[in-house]
């Protein structure tokens, strides 16, 4: 999982490379690096680190002139991240430089091969191998030899290619790993994500697998893996540059956590048509839904946590049982699934190669697939037979924050549509659900107006070792997030429990001021909840507290309370996800840990 950029055209290519690949280090940072063609030949430069780092060494690239080049950021597969090992990749000669994302399984036999053959690699990388190979297979046409390379490789790969031989082009080609072309005025682009030229243009190809682009300054040709041309339409990009930039705020997880009042209103307003849901060519019908006999929601991490609140949604509104899996244990795991059941496929980027896989198993098997996505275009996306976008715009803190909220939103709209279909709410209930639904971006705001309370209780508490998150019901959904949330940006070990299952167990951790964190929003769990609060009191636990703000009984236990507006159970997950960001926000800021771009993780994991 990392990022790749491509330039050619008649501006200097290393300060684009390098503004381009700035917006790609979210995923992955470990190292940077640019391939160029310059004074009659490629120039790689490339180091260990962040972009910065890069960026200096070059002074920015204002020395380079070249017009023509390729970038990389990385996130390490194969061998550790340093300086040989980052990308570009030479070939032998120096005349190939190769960027790649993804993974080459058959690296080594590959490698094994071409040093039978007398070629001398540098790397620990899979991506050298598909340097050298790329110059094994070259006779004269570099078009070619990629395209015989390719061949050869079992994996997934994003790639960009450039050659000594034609320094007025570069090729492009991918397989399991996102790649997307720029179409400008005199000059191309690639990308493995639209931020890094929506600077440049808003005119993109996306290439789908095993095709091959060669872009020169003025043409744009795509071949399929046959060597045949195809005719692509052009996708046009309507976001605010501002949209990919951090637009004040200090952070871009902060920037994204504001952004939810109006990225849920926007999910909503897809979903909803005054006080009904939009019945359109995704909506199933009640036919349809009656043949459905089990649903599935398969997903990883943050997008895995939203799939929990809609199993206990969805069973609670519809009926329809209801079983949720981590993507890459669902597809080892042999499930039990056919044309009778349905797959919901949850996934921010739409590029998780576990999530991807899981739905080709889960489809293999006669399902069909409901994703839930927010990279228009991406894999999972483009392989569904039917696609929610959740329209939560870039994320680009590598914590999901904005995109879980719009996962919850889209997944309230689908409950409430099969409870509809099923007959499980009658039409007044259904317009009273959606009018509360309509709140909920409003009651957001009041959740992010009240952050100053939550920092509060963090300036006092980020010290701590270990957090424990309980709830019950939703709560205990909603406890799972939190806890990912809180140990992702902050390091701090933190485990989510379900109220009632503490003290079977964990209980005996609880000790004189560890930290306790409590959902406390389904009604009919009140009184539970509160027992589970005097338990860990009585072990000397801090406990803060997130209800609404009719609840007296909680204030009456808990140490400390954040009160979320008074709002019905089955809602309440939307506006107490935002108090579970928030907080972890605040831990990781006082705790000095780089928010936005926490260690050892990157934002698309499109490696298993
Ligand atoms: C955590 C986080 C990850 C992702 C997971 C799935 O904040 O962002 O746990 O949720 O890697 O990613 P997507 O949703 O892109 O499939």
């Amino acid at each position: 999982m990392c990022g790749i950029v491509g330039y050619v055209g008649e501006r200097k290519a290393a300060p684009i490379l390098l503004s381009g690949l700035s917006k790609l280090e979210y995923r992955g940072y470990d190292s940077a690096g640019i391939a160029v063609y310059e004074k009659d030949r490629l120039q790689v430069i490339k180091t260990k680190g962040r972009l910065k780092a890069l960026s200096d060494m070059i002074d920015g690239g204002k020395n380079m002139s070249s017009t023509m080049g390729i970038g990389h950021t990385r996130w390490a597969t194969h061998g550790e991240p340093n300086d040989i090992n980052s990308h570009p990749h030479l070939s032998q000669s120096s005349e190939i430089a190769v960027v790649h994302n993804g993974i080459i399984e058959n690296y080594i036999s590959l490698k094994e091969f071409l040093v039978e053959k007398g070629v001398k690699f540098l790397s620990e990388t899979d991506t050298e191998v598909i340097a050298q190979l790329i110059e094994y297979n070259y006779r004269g046409d570099i078009v070619e030899a990629v395209m015989e390379t390719l061949k050869d490789l079992k994996g997934s790969y994003a790639l960009g290619v450039i050659s000594r031989h034609n320094p007025e082009m570069f090729i492009a080609a991918r397989k399991d790993s996102p790649l997307i072309i720029g179409a400008g005025k005199n000059e191309n682009f690639i990308a493995s994500d639209i931020p890094a030229i929506l600077e440049y243009t808003r005119d993109i190809y996306i290439l789908e697998d095993k095709e091959v682009a060669v872009l020169t300054k003025d043409s744009i040709k795509i071949y399929n893996e046959y060597g045949q041309m195809v005719n692509k339409k052009i996708f046009h990009v309507d976001w605010d540059v501002d949209a990919a930039e951090k637009g004040g705020f200090e952070h871009f997880m902060m920037k994204e956590i504001f952004e939810e009042p109006k990225v849920v209103k926007d999910t909503f307003n897809s979903r909803i048509n005054g006080d009904l849901l939009k019945q359109d060519s995704l909506s199933f019908t009640a036919e349809q839904l009656n043949k459905i006999e089990k649903i599935f929601i398969v997903a990883c991490g943050t997008a895995y946590h939203a799939g929990i609140v809609g199993k206990y949604l969805i069973e609670d509104l519809s009926g329809i049982p209801v079983e949720t899996d981590v993507a890459s244990e669902f597809r080892y795991r042999n499930p039990i699934i056919n044309e009778k059941c349905l797959t919901i496929i949850i996934s921010q980027s739409g590029e998780t190669i576990d999530t991807l896989f899981a739905l080709r198993e889960a489809k293999s098997r006669g399902s069909k697939i409901l994703s839930i996505v927010n990279v228009v275009g991406s894999s999972i996306a483009r392989e569904s037979d039917s696609v929610i976008y959740t329209l939560a715009g870039p994320e680009i803190a590598v914590a999901s924050t904005k995109a879980y909220n719009t996962q919850l939103a889209a997944l309230y709209t689908i409950a409430l549509d099969f409870a509809n279909k099923k007959n499980r709410i009658n039409s007044e209930e259904l317009k009273e659900k959606i009018n509360t639904l309509k709140e909920i971006p409003g009651q957001i705001e009041k959740v992010l107006e009240k952050r100053e309370g939550i920092q509060k209780f963090a300036a006092n508490h980020y010290n701590a070792k270990s957090v424990f998150f309980i709830g019950r019901g939703l709560d205990y959904a909603l406890a799972m997030e939190g806890s990912l949330k809180l140990k992702e940006i902050s390091y701090i070990h933190s485990e989510a429990y379900a109220g009632g299952e503490l003290k079977h167990g964990t209980i005996a951790l609880i000790e004189k001021g560890t930290l306790v964190l409590c959902s406390v929003t389904q009604d009919a769990l009140i009184e539970k909840m509160v027992s589970n609060i005097r338990e860990v009191k009585s072990r000397g636990a801090v406990v803060m507290a997130i209800t609404q703000e009719k609840n007296k009984l909680v204030e009456s236990v808990a140490d400390t309370v954040i009160n979320i507006p008074d709002i019905s159970s089955m809602f309440a997950p939307l506006t107490a996800a935002t108090v579970m960001q928030l907080f972890a926000y605040y831990m990781s800021v006082l705790k000095g840990c780089d928010v936005d771009k926490p260690r050892n993780l990157a934002k698309s994991v499109t490696v298993e």
